[in-house]
């Protein structure tokens, strides 16, 4: 139907950030507030499709008809996008998923040592979620179709469509998050977006609008790519 194209499709979204414990009071995390993955979520529910999203730590109502599963950590993120990523027709990875976490969390407190000017931590890579699911994707054969983020703060195009093949994405949003007013934290976000195998070739520029705005492009450009070509 024309106002319910995405009527009988299951989509999940990641969203927000991820919190890494460094010790029991302490974390490392980024500046994402997750409105960006909370619009495509609504945009995705009110043109009909089913959705899961996955979201980090926010401060946000979930949006009417949405099913929220709360993660801390890049880890607990990784699991529950996998446990949905088998069953859903579109995975979107929105969240800005922290690249490293502390090697060891302390288990008490961190002291701070007065006879010391430095303190070193150990971090370790975390798992790059969409880079598995779509790696999944491929060894199942052909579901979900899978779209990634890219948050540049130079060299937008160059950086993203490096992303988007090395991470095997189906179609990258690339933004540049280092404009005012755009990006984390903003109601308002710009975007470029690019396929893989020179599908829509040069990309498709969307100009600075309110990301409830753009959201609904980004989720009607994915629904076009699975009428032309089905996934399941
Ligand atoms: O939440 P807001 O305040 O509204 O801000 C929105 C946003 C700027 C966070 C959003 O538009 C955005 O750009 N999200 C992606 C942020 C990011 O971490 O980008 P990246 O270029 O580092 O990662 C590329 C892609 O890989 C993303 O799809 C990301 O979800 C994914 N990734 C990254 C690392 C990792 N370990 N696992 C991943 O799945």
């Amino acid at each position: 139907t024309q106002d319910t194209p995405a009527l009988g499709l299951h989509i999940a979204i990641t969203a927000g950030p991820t919190r890494e414990p460094l010790d029991p009071v302490r974390y490392l995390s980024n500046h994402s507030s997750g409105k960006m993955g909370f619009a495509l979520a609504a945009a995705a529910a009110e043109l009909g499709a089913r959705v899961s999203l996955i979201s980090g730590p926010v401060s946000l109502p979930t949006p009417d008809g949405v099913e929220r599963i709360d993660v801390e950590t890049a880890l607990q993120m990784h699991e529950a996008s996998r446990r949905l990523a088998g069953d859903c027709d579109i995975f979107i990875g929105c969240a800005a998923v922290a690249d490293y976490r502390a090697e060891a969390p302390a288990e008490h407190k961190i002291k701070k040592v007065e006879s010391e000017d430095a303190l070193t931590l150990r971090l370790v890579k975390n798992p790059d979620i969409i880079a598995d699911i779509a790696n999944e994707r491929d060894a199942a054969g052909g579901r979900p179709f899978v779209v990634g983020f890219a948050a540049e703060t130079r060299d937008l195009e160059a950086y993203a469509r490096d992303k988007l093949t090395r991470k095997r994405l189906d179609m990258i949003v690339a933004n540049d998050v280092s404009s005012a007013g755009l990006g984390f934290g903003a109601d308002d976000n710009a975007a470029l977006l690019l396929w893989r195998d020179g599908e829509g070739e040069g990309g498709e520029s969307l100009p600075p609008q309110p990301k409830t705005q753009l959201a609904r492009a980004v989720i009607e450009r994915a629904l076009g790519c699975l009428s032309v070509r089905p996934v399941h």
